[in-house]
């Protein structure tokens, strides 16, 4: 059976672009796949940050993670940091890893042009990442488009290492693109993020998803009211894809292309439909908040599941290169 992994940074609670291009993908690849989820907050720490906000923000997340449904009876849910083998394989990765590759991945230039001293753990950041699907012996990741390179860069450190040792041990992981691609925020400039305050975040409260839909971009055309729109160029008939029917999307695409509708009532159709789907995970996230011995229980099973395989495979390897 293929194995799935994937990782997601401790960005605290979700938002609806993450929800959408990510997890809502991983619940239903946990169903087909052996599959194994983490919060990688090693990769979290290669800025400045607060230890504090730290933790708290690795706790929301898997809360978040479970309540849209991550389920640990069929997966395996760990944080990183709590499995030690992600960094002592990305240390061996390191010695095969290219430093023109590592210099060349976009990210990388990204940030490293808004840092002032530019810090080795950024610059080997996929590293890490090569090692954490490498573990599991994973060939299915589930990932957004801006991760294809890292994910191009880990085959090319695994094909690296196999040929060194002249084996075929790591498997080289295919990225696996999630079917809804990604979600502008609510100005409609750029893709929804944390950083750019333009999110809806999937545990808010109806009341704030709707302060935040209410004055949201829709269509440029569409001043007054009477004025006919283009769905397909509205962020908002986007969103009502992910989240509403299909009768329901095709109603809304035709009382905007004849201009039946204003945009507040469009919105409003959208609102009930996002309140449908995140209704129930907003009331989970509020049981798992109460029980947070419950969080620590699963997340502890996923550290000695995880550890399992990632220690076999990390002893394996080491035999391999002489280390053993
Ligand atoms: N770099 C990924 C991101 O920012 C997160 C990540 C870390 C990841 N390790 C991974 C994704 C392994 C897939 C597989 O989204």
């Amino acid at each position: 059976m293929a194995r799935v992994f994937s990782g997601i940074q401790p960005s605290g609670e979700l938002h609806i672009g993450n929800y959408l291009g990510a997890i809502r993908n991983w619940v239903q690849l946990q169903d087909k796949y052996e599959s194994f989820f983490s919060v990688v907050d090693y990769h979290a720490i290669t800025g400045s940050y607060e230890p504090a906000d730290l933790r708290r923000r690795t706790r929301d997340m898997a809360v978040s993670l479970l309540a849209s449904g991550i389920d640990p009876e069929k997966c395996t849910l760990f944080v990183q940091s709590t499995v030690s083998e992600h960094t002592e394989l990305a240390w061996i990765f390191n010695t095969v890893a290219p430093l023109g590759e590592l210099e060349r991945q976009t990210q990388f230039k990204d940030k490293a042009s808004r840092q002032e001293s530019i810090l080795a753990g950024l610059l080997n950041y996929p590293v890490l990442q090569a090692a954490d699907i490498a573990l599991y012996l994973s060939d299915l990741i589930p990932v957004g488009e801006d991760q294809i390179q890292h994910l191009e860069l880990a085959r090319e450190i695994v094909r690296r290492w196999n040929a060194k040792f002249n084996v075929d041990y790591f498997i080289e992981p295919k990225p696996f693109l999630t079917p809804t691609r990604r979600i502008m925020g609510l100005d409609g400039q750029a893709k929804m993020s944390k950083s750019l305050g333009n999110t809806i975040g999937l545990l808010d409260e109806p009341s704030v998803v709707w302060d935040k839909l209410r004055p949201a971009v829709t269509d440029p055309a569409r001043v007054k009211k009477s004025d006919p729109g283009t769905p397909e160029v509205c962020n908002i008939f986007q969103i009502h894809k992910a989240f509403s029917s299909p009768e329901t999307v095709e109603h809304v695409a035709n009382q905007c292309r004849t201009a039946g509708w204003g945009c507040i009532d469009c919105k409003r159709v959208l609102q009930s439909s996002m309140e449908a789907e995140l209704g129930p995970i907003r009331a989970r996230a509020k049981e798992l908040r109460a029980a947070p011995e419950v969080v620590d229980d699963t997340l502890a099973t996923g550290t000695i599941q995880a550890k399992k395989v990632a220690s076999a495979t990390l002893n394996e390897a080491k035999q391999i290169m002489g280390l053993r």
